[in-house]
């Protein structure tokens, strides 16, 4: 015959493989959301890199398979983490705006044509460093949803150009953002030692001019420009004529956690101590 001591005993195991069974479930959907998910909604780039001022293409589709089951109109809702309202929603074959957040004011836009083929890419405009951040794109019709993730970070970048005098090369840049620093490379790859000044201007934009002195003729210098977010990489042939120069841009790619799997774990492992302490 069972005593109440082996009966509550019981119970608890019971509770107890109940709440991991919870955990392990609550995780692993956390996780999937988390990448690309067993979601028909899919990213090209889940953490694209914007070029402060310029327009930035958000890129979400259904998958070709979930595509070609859709029915009925597809509409499109994207949000942002910690913004009130929406960025963009487009429902019944037109924008609803309503409830728009006013950063994105007149800024964004999806194209009709690819959300009717469920594509609801958006455009967000004159991208600014306010628009960092966390989306979420949703895509849903009568028989489908599915929703991804995208981060969006914000820096500014751009092409250096390059000139000679006297035997002194000089790189000049503007609108960087974050502050980057500046490397001279002989074509062996050898640090070489050059001269840089930076200038900050009002918006928070980092100008620079570096001078590499005696250099010699004809020769081929490597010049970087980096930040944590971009390097600007250029190849520069010094001739006695002048200088010809090409660039190549490369982004790094973050790894910022979207979801933290504590939020979720930290509750509920209270909840298993309490069960465990009662027995
Ligand atoms: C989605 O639509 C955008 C805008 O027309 C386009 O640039 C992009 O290539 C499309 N993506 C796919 C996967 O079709
Ligand atoms: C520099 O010169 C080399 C060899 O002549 C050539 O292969 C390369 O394309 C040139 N690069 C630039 C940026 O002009």
């Amino acid at each position: 015959m069972a005593t109440m001591g082996n009966i509550i005993f019981w119970s608890m195991i019971v509770l107890i493989i109940a709440f991991s069974t919870l955990i392990i479930l609550i995780l692993a959907l956390s996780l999937s959301n988390d990448s690309s998910s067993t979601s028909s909604v899919v990213s090209r780039d889940r953490f694209p890199l914007a070029n402060l001022g310029q327009d930035v293409l958000l890129s979400c589709h259904l998958t070709v398979a979930a595509a070609v089951q859709v029915t009925g109109a597809v509409a499109v809702t994207w949000t942002k983490a910690y913004l009130s309202g929406e960025v963009y929603k487009y429902q019944d074959s037109a924008p609803q705006l309503e409830d728009q957040n006013p950063q994105f004011d007149g800024r964004t836009q999806v194209f009709p044509d690819a959300v009717a083929r469920g594509n609801g890419s958006l455009l967000i405009m004159a991208v600014t460093s306010r628009d960092d951040g966390v989306y979420t794109c949703s895509i849903s019709s009568s028989n489908l949803d599915g929703s991804v993730h995208i981060h969006l970070r914000t820096a500014a970048y751009s092409k250096p150009t390059f000139s000679v005098k006297d035997g002194t090369l000089t790189a000049m840049g503007s609108r960087w953002q974050p502050e980057p620093e500046v490397t001279w490379l002989d074509s062996k790859g050898t640090v070489l030692q050059g001269i840089t000044l930076f200038t900050e201007n009002p918006t928070g934009m980092y100008s620079f001019v570096s001078s590499l002195k005696q250099v010699n003729v004809p020769t081929t210098y490597t010049f970087k420009v980096q930040n944590l977010l971009v390097t600007a990489t250029s190849s520069t042939n010094v001739t006695g004529s002048g200088v010809t120069e090409k660039t190549t841009f490369s982004f790094s790619s973050s790894t910022v956690p979207v979801l933290s799997p504590s939020r979720f774990l930290l509750p509920l492992s209270g909840l298993l101590m309490y069960a465990v302490g009662c027995t």
